[in-house]
């Protein structure tokens, strides 16, 4: 059985995410898309030089939606990353430009026939999440945004460094929009097998403080290149993965959850059916407070964007 993903938009992340497939063989078939037809075709040629000297192959195909029908996995990394450069860092000022490129590519993925899982990156990412949805006519389970997989990186990122651990001995998440009013579940984040609130007692942790570096992470990424590329490509890429190889994973993603009434971030089994279980956390009153503005904020931003 080939694997075949598709990337659409070669910007900063799309190119990395690429760049991480082809280098590791993850597909054997890929499909680049990108407005800019210079550039996505100078990419293809740069991957097809890397080629000779990887231990593995990669079909490429460039801007053409039709070769998207039987792909496996769609990468959204649509956007302009310019306009996220507004002194309030918010994801939201894209929103203009984004979701009316979701609802464009989103008509042109649902005409090639595409019928396999998207995993969309492009912010703000809850809300484009249900736009693609809306506009493929895809199950909603078979539309999901990467979400706070990487803001759960970028708080296990913070615990780490300050226990002085390797990251992958945190466990835990950051719930709700991958943006401002996300948050770190602290009941659900363990170190090392031990709860963090207990560790935080006997260690005189500020969870606040390490909360608030998992959230600015991103800007501060950003402030320095103008860009985030490396993070988000690795959860988008791991996300794909899974669902290609049916690894049946636990993850924190953007996908719909009734209660809520919208696309946000909540852990969920994600394997070759997309999103194949919700999962149900045991939260405090305050996170249970924090989830519902959260969800409250994504469903205001969805309703104006649809105006
Ligand atoms: N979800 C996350 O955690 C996360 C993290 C980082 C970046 N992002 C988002 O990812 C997106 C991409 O970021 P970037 O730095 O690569 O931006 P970028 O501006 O460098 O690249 C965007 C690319 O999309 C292309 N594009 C725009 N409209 C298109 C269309 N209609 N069809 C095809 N291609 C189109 C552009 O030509 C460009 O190459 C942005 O929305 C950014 O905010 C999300």
């Amino acid at each position: 059985m080939t694997r075949k993903i598709g990337v659409i938009g070669m910007g900063n992340v799309g190119a990395t995410a690429a760049h991480y497939i082809v280098a590791n063989g993850f597909a054997d078939d890929l499909v680049l898309i990108d407005i800019r037809e210079a550039k996505v075709k100078a990419d293809a040629l740069d991957f097809e030089d890397a080629m000779p000297n990887l231990p593995v192959h990669t079909n490429i195909t460039v801007n053409d939606y039709s070769a998207l029908k039987d792909a496996d996995v769609i990468i959204s990394a649509v956007g302009n990353i310019k306009l996220q450069d507004n002194p309030t860092d918010d994801r939201f000022a894209e929103l203009p430009f984004t979701s009316e490129a979701a609802k464009k590519v989103g008509a042109q993925i649902k005409a090639s026939g595409f019928h396999g899982k998207m995993v969309v990156i492009t912010n703000p990412v809850d809300v484009i999440t249900s736009i693609y949805q809306q506009v493929t006519g895809l199950p909603k389970n078979h539309v999901v945004g990467t979400g706070t997989l990487l803001d759960s990186a970028r708080m296990k990122r913070a615990v780490a460094a300050k226990l002085n651990i390797d990251s992958r001995s945190v466990v835990g998440y950051n719930l709700g929009e991958h943006g401002n009013s996300q948050f770190t579940a602290w009941s659900t984040v363990r170190v090392l097998g031990k709860p963090i609130t207990e560790i935080a007692k006997e260690r005189n942790l500020d969870l606040d403080e390490l909360d608030h570096q998992a959230k600015v992470g991103g800007h501060t990424v950003f402030h320095g290149k103008k860009y985030t590329n490396y993070g988000v490509a690795t959860a988008a890429v791991h996300l794909a993965n899974t669902i290609l190889s049916g690894a049946e994973t636990e993850m924190p993603v953007s996908n719909y959850r009734e209660e809520y009434g919208t696309y946000l971030s909540y852990p969920a089994i994600v394997g070759r059916d997309g999103v194949q279980e919700q999962l149900q956390l045991e939260l405090t009153e305050d996170e249970l407070k924090k989830l519902q503005i959260s969800a409250d904020y994504i469903k205001t931003k969805f309703a104006e964007s649809t105006k």
